[in-house]
């Protein structure tokens, strides 16, 4: 079968299933350009808990689909690859966080949305990227517990002054991204803005013109006066970017930084997944319940 008549398909079963197909920013452009809606952690978990379809496909890791579930369990969320894992949300988990808990008692939890549903029915408050700043700062605690993610942590300690307990976590694809990096890229484009994720060491977030969730970063390359910008996250967010300002030009700070799990969705795949409601994406409701209490808090 074409790609074409994938898409076809693809669009003819969505429409018999009532599904409705939900991407993330670093998917493969023919998803991107297939689904209903595109974006950020954020964006996603709020469209997955307004939306009125019976089925939901999402194109993502693990970890969103699992809080899509979460938000709307009488809903089919359907995952194309059970296998497209987030290796962040793997380096910590429930038990490893309820001893570090013991060793701080009377802390509060803050968990990074890249986390398992266990580890966040273990938090007081999920965030996401685009939040996490707002979140600490308004979270009234003596003590402060942040997990997984400890680049993203230390970017929010010095965003609010807080002083954090951090779990050693990271993303190994931000991981790679260095000073040195940014300083060659600005040689070769003088006049190009840097904009980077969070998830980046703070070497390299010391330095951006802008640190952004991913939707953060299209908006700030569509709002600023620029030509030319230079992208500290993941490359796969470079194709929306020139889809949406194509008098604009992007430069990855690194070619490499690229996410394998979220290349696992395919279009085959999606298909196979409307055509067989695979994979079911499930979490028992004693889990739950308790996420989703960490994570309606962030979304009130
Ligand atoms: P965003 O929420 O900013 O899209 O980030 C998700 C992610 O996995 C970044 O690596
Ligand atoms: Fe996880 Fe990093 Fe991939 Fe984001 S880019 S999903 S944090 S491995």
């Amino acid at each position: 079968m074409s790609s074409l008549e994938i898409v076809e398909k693809i669009k003819e079963l969505a429409q018999k299933k009532d599904a409705v197909i939900l991407a993330h920013n670093y998917t493969r452009p023919e998803i991107q350009d297939i689904a209903d809606f595109v974006g950020d952690s954020l964006e996603l978990s709020r469209t997955a808990s307004r939306l009125s379809s019976k089925v939901i496909v999402f194109c993502g890791v693990r970890f969103m689909a699992e809080t899509a579930y979460i938000l709307s369990p009488d809903k089919v969320v359907l995952m194309p690859d059970p296998l497209a894992g987030c290796p962040m949300a793997d380096m910590i988990t429930a038990s490893q966080l309820r001893r570090l808990k013991e060793e701080h008692p009377g802390a509060k939890v803050v968990c990074y949305v890249n986390s398992s549903a266990e580890v966040k029915a273990e938090s007081d408050i999920c965030c996401t990227s685009a939040n996490a700043v707002d979140i600490v700062k308004r979270l009234d605690a003596k003590e402060i517990i942040f997990v997984p993610d400890k680049y993203l942590g230390t970017y929010v300690s010095k965003m609010t002054g807080k002083r954090l307990i951090l779990w050693q976590g990271y993303c190994p694809i931000h991981a790679m991204m260095r000073a040195d990096d940014i300083i060659r890229m600005k040689q070769e484009h003088p006049r190009a803005k840097v904009v980077v994720h969070p998830e980046c060491p703070p070497e390299v977030t010391d330095i951006a013109d802008a640190v952004r969730s991913t939707s953060g970063m299209l908006r700030y390359v569509k709002e600023t006066d620029a030509e030319e910008f230079i992208i500290g996250t993941e490359s796969g967010i470079i194709y929306r970017m020139e889809k949406e300002n194509p008098e604009k030009r992007f430069f990855p700070v690194r070619k490499d930084t690229i996410c394998i799990n979220m290349k696992k969705i395919t279009l085959e795949k999606v298909l196979n997944s409307l055509e067989k409601d695979e994979y079911r994406i499930i979490v028992p409701d004693e889990i739950r319940v308790k996420a989703l209490r960490s994570i309606e808090r962030m979304l009130e």
